[in-house]
């Protein structure tokens, strides 16, 4: 049975980040271990932290003015996410199961890639995460950005089952 298990190096030192990130391994776990009865509601609560955990990120870039390829990530994974659920409804358990094996290497290189990337920007330019505010530039001072894409090379989970939608 796939599982994910927290440990250090799936920290990127961003208390918030790592809470959220803590919480999808829990909610992750749940669905890997459902009983098939069960598997949709799990699925479900996966998707609804993943919704709150992407906006969440995404409201951080946005201030930040962070390159789009990050949150155009987080789209696309959230779009397989709601179509596997659509399919596992209809019955078809086996592209469900298919997608919680894959999701934990996606996410550890998101995590370790996009994530970590934005966490050590955010970091950089004195972001204050708390409170959603970027403290002012001192004079000639420059923010700039990598967004991680460069560190990522796994393709998202199940690219191949969403295109042929
Ligand atoms: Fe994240
Ligand atoms: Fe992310």
């Amino acid at each position: 049975m796939p599982s994910l298990t927290w440990n250090a190096s799936l920290e990127n030192n961003l208390a918030q980040m790592d809470e959220t990130h803590r919480e999808f391994v829990e909610c992750y776990n749940a669905v890997a271990t459902a009983a098939p009865e069960a598997f949709l509601a799990a699925f479900d609560r996966l998707i609804a932290h993943t919704v709150a955990h992407f906006d969440l990120e995404n409201r951080w870039m946005a201030a930040v003015d962070f390159p789009g390829c990050h949150r155009a990530e987080h789209d696309r994974v959230l779009a397989v996410m709601r179509d596997i659920r659509k399919r596992v409804e209809k019955g078809d358990m086996f592209l469900g199961r298919r997608l919680i094996e894959e999701l934990p290497a996606w996410f550890e290189n998101h995590v370790n890639g996009m994530d970590a990337a934005l966490a050590f920007h955010l970091q950089s330019i004195g972001f204050d995460v708390e409170r959603g505010i970027l403290e002012p530039l001192a004079e000639g001072e420059q923010r700039g950005a990598g967004c991680g894409c460069a560190s990522m090379n796994s393709p998202e989970p199940m690219s191949a089952a969403a295109s042929a939608a």
